[in-house]
């Protein structure tokens, strides 16, 4: 059946919803002892192309706009609906999923059919093709809506568990001058803060100081481990390195310094402005080096609700 074999991903919400959660109850009918005249006014005055014919609330027949036009082509002067309609039509069950509905749709090209209560058989409401849309348009609405309550949910990840010490660490192993490996670590704690639903704009801000910080130690150091901290209230990124060391850590804040030996300003690097970088995302930064031993790095950014933003001034712990 065309509609629901093409749109699997809908498919999963259109087995939650049911006929009477899409129809439309308040429905217009006519009686099969008004005229055809009547008709024409009630099919206007209502912008509508058809109705159900009722004797109370039992459904006798279905009247259309096409049945409207045979009756004013032909030279009759007046008409009962009750001799126009089409009597005993198909109909559907309230209770029915909508997805079969739908099936009645595509079997018989019928734009609209009258619904029934499955119990009472009275007639309730009226399903068109327009308003199976409105009805999946806000079913889907409403399944975003709780996709984004669920991420909400998961940034405070925290509340749920219940220990002394909420921490969760995620540690990389750098090594020096392996490109191929280059940057993937930020990736991967990227796409694992994703998953803890931690803010996009703190993903954003750690995986931008990540990756210079990894960078720097693949171009210029021998080895090094990056680590996370993902706590309640903050993120701190801490990556040491063995190497060369720093000589001057100042120097090396400063925007555009840059001591990148010529192979690696080949490669495109060597701007001088990755710690510089670091330290405008980070909340709190601090550079330790020791020349001939290795450098630490370590970047703190707070993620609580009163996050604050305190990033040039790169001030220690
Ligand atoms: N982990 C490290 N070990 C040794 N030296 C480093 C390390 N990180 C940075 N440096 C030195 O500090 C300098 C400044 O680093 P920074 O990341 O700000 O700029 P860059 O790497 O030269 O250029 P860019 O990051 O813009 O490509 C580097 O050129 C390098 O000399
Ligand atoms: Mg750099």
């Amino acid at each position: 059946m065309a509609l629901t074999a093409k749109f699997v991903k809908t498919q999963e919400l259109l087995f939650e919803l049911r006929v009477a959660d899409v129809m439309r109850r308040d429905v217009i009918t006519v009686r099969p002892d008004q005229t055809m005249t009547e008709l024409r006014r009630i099919l206007r005055d209502h912008r509508i192309s058809g109705t159900p014919v009722a004797a109370g609330d039992e459904l006798v027949g279905m009247i259309t706009i096409a049945d409207l036009i045979a009756f004013l082509n032909s030279d009759e002067e007046e008409a009962l609906i009750g001799d126009k309609m089409t009597a005993n039509p198909d109909s559907l069950f309230s209770d029915q999923l909508l997805v079969h509905a739908i099936q009645q749709f595509d079997a018989t090209r019928f734009g609209r059919f009258p619904v029934l209560d499955p119990r009472s058989r009275k007639l309730v409401g009226i399903l068109t093709k327009g308003l199976i849309i409105e009805g999946m348009l806000r079913a889907m609405e409403q399944a975003f809506q709780e996709e984004e309550i669920r991420q909400y949910r998961a940034s405070h990840i925290f509340e749920d568990m219940v220990a002394e010490y909420k921490e969760i660490y995620l540690t990389y192993e750098l090594v020096g001058r392996d490109f191929d490996r280059a940057g993937k670590a930020s990736t991967q704690m990227k796409r694992n803060l994703k998953r803890l639903g931690i803010r996009p704009d703190i993903i954003h801000r750690l995986a931008v100081a990540s990756y210079e910080a990894e960078m720097n130690t693949v171009l210029y150091a021998e080895s090094g481990v990056m680590e996370f901290r993902i706590a309640p209230e903050e993120i701190v990124m801490r990556l040491r390195d063995r190497g060369p060391g720093i000589a001057d850590v100042e120097k090396a804040k400063q925007p555009g310094y840059s001591g990148a030996p010529e192979w690696v300003r080949e490669m495109g690097f060597g701007a001088g402005m990755g710690i510089p970088n670091i330290i405008k995302c980070a909340d709190r930064i601090d550079l330790q080096s020791t020349v001939g031993v290795g450098t630490t790095l370590s970047v703190r950014i707070f993620t609580g609700a009163g996050a604050n933003r305190a990033g040039d001034e790169g001030g220690g712990t």
